[in-house]
């Protein structure tokens, strides 16, 4: 099959999230498939600064409302998959991808909207003729309606697929101030009440097939508390809406072989792992103590992931024999009390305001457990990795964390972490004093249970083969 993948980042390219890591390894084990896949993204400063890269075609046009946009086609592989790169600086060679660290960009709207006509053009310009266009989030959405309308008659058999990878964001804009697509008089009744135009729900209405990135996530995007305000698009889809669970790069993240790490350990034996907790607790300035359980966090700081409910009991939390390490940048607000609450009990909890790929790997490593309480949380990367290292998450039972984590009281022979059901602050701290318990009380248990964990996997090898079946579901009987 062709297949094309329009998507914002990519993993090693350009990176804000977890869409970038999936828009590396699917496309990857898509061509180990053997299948023909493709991927276009925008030629970001990121990305430019890191590769110079020569142009693949001519200069190549299109025409959005009165205006002639006028790019250029770059090209380079990533483990045998082509990337094509939309180089339009006025558009992409910012500091930002979507926003300048504070405010997003007053222009996403027509950003994106270029960028997936672009995307589309470049195809045209390459003569790939796909046969499904795989779009991403709200970024690409447009796509999915603008092969309906191309006259040209190149997309006549090319059907799109929409994976919804986080519905919360869905690029909502006043269409008055978009005239790059005010020529579109067709949109008008795709308008809402305040006069705008959401791109997500653009893909809704006009992709062949929906999906989301866990099965369980589909089936919470068909409720009303799920459906991030988009119940009736997605219901009226419903037949279409499936869930694909998303996989995890195990080259990438595999305790045996890291070499982030100070020592390496297997699922035989941990012993490497306990070097990494000493390791962690003196970098980051924690009591170096093996026998005290260490909780790691690691995400954006952001309301999805649960701060709403856990602040307000992280000093109950820290009364207990715990540490707690949480590194992430985000809502200056959730920083804060992060920044109050490690000055209270600095012997207890430690707040790092930044990221990098080390100390992502570090903490995964050296931490006894791994906590996720988001509020929703689409399929999740942090839970899988943390499996894969050992680290026991603790975690709510929503989207892809219901998925990949199986509970000790639900399944005790197999279970690999702890989950909670309700949003709120006592169902997270019984919860964390349950897992607690079950370290201080049963460590030969405990231990079986990181092996366990440890040998749980989640491959792209099988995400691979259910977006196959998913893009034949898409094409008409004949292919
Ligand atoms: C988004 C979601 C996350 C998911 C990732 C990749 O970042 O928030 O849950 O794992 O996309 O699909």
């Amino acid at each position: 099959m062709k297949i094309l993948f329009v998507v914002s980042e990519v993993e090693d390219l350009a990176k804000t999230g977890g869409l970038a890591d999936v828009a590396k390894s699917l496309p990857i084990a898509l061509r180990s498939l053997g299948h023909d896949v493709r991927i276009v993204k925008p030629y970001y400063k990121q990305l430019a600064d890191k590769f110079k890269l020569e142009n693949v075609s001519d200069e190549q046009q299109v025409h959005a409302g009165d205006k002639e946009y006028r790019f250029n086609i770059k090209r380079l592989e990533l483990e045998s998959v082509p990337v094509y790169c939309v180089d339009y600086p006025d558009y992409f060679h910012r500091a930002g991808l979507y926003s300048d660290g504070y405010q997003p960009f007053g222009d996403n709207a027509e950003r994106f909207a270029f960028f997936s006509l672009a995307a589309l053009q470049t195809a045209r310009a390459v003569d790939f003729q796909p046969d499904i266009i795989h779009c991403n989030d709200w970024h690409t959405s447009l796509c999915s309606y603008f092969i309906k309308r191309d006259q040209s008659g190149f997309f006549a058999r090319t059907k799109s697929l929409l994976t919804i990878h986080n519905g919360a964001y869905q690029g909502s804009y006043r269409f008055a101030d978009i005239p790059f697509l005010r020529p579109h008089s067709e949109l008008a009744a795709q308008i809402d009440s305040h006069g705008n135009l959401n791109f997500l729900k653009m893909g809704i209405v006009y992709a062949d097939k929906i999906n989301a990135v866990s099965p369980n996530y589909a089936r919470e995007l068909l409720t009303p508390l799920g459906s991030h305000n988009l119940y009736h698009e997605l219901q009226s889809r419903a037949n279409d809406v499936t869930g694909i669970l998303n996989g995890c790069d195990y080259q990438q993240w595999d305790p045996a072989s890291d070499t982030w790490l100070p020592a390496n350990y297997n699922s035989e034996s941990l012993k490497g792992k306990k070097v990494c907790k000493k390791a962690l607790q003196e970098e980051v300035g924690l009591p170096v103590k093996d026998g005290v359980p260490l909780i790691g966090m690691l995400c954006r700081l952001t309301e999805q992931k649960g701060f709403g409910y856990l602040l307000p009991i992280l000093g109950q939390l820290l009364q207990h024999n715990v540490q707690v390490l949480v590194i992430g940048t985000g809502d200056p607000v959730i920083s804060d009390v992060l920044q109050f609450n490690a000055a209270q009990h600095p012997d207890k909890l430690v707040f790092r305001d930044d990221f990098s790929t080390r100390i992502a790997h570090m903490l995964e490593a050296g931490c006894d457990f791994f906590l996720m309480p988001s509020l929703f949380e689409p399929c999740g990367l942090n839970q899988m990795y943390s499996l894969a290292f050992g680290t026991i998450p603790i975690v709510r039972a929503v989207g892809g964390l219901r998925d990949t984590v199986l509970d000790l009281q639900m399944l005790p022979e197999q279970a690999t972490g702890f989950m909670f059901e309700a949003p709120d602050s006592s169902a997270l701290l019984n919860c964390v004093r349950r897992a607690l318990l079950f370290y201080h009380e049963y460590p030969d248990e405990f231990v079986q249970m990181q092996k366990r964990a440890m040998r749980h996997r989640f491959t792209w090898y099988d995400a691979a083969l259910n977006y196959q079946a998913l893009y034949q579901n898409c094409l008409p009987m004949d292919n």
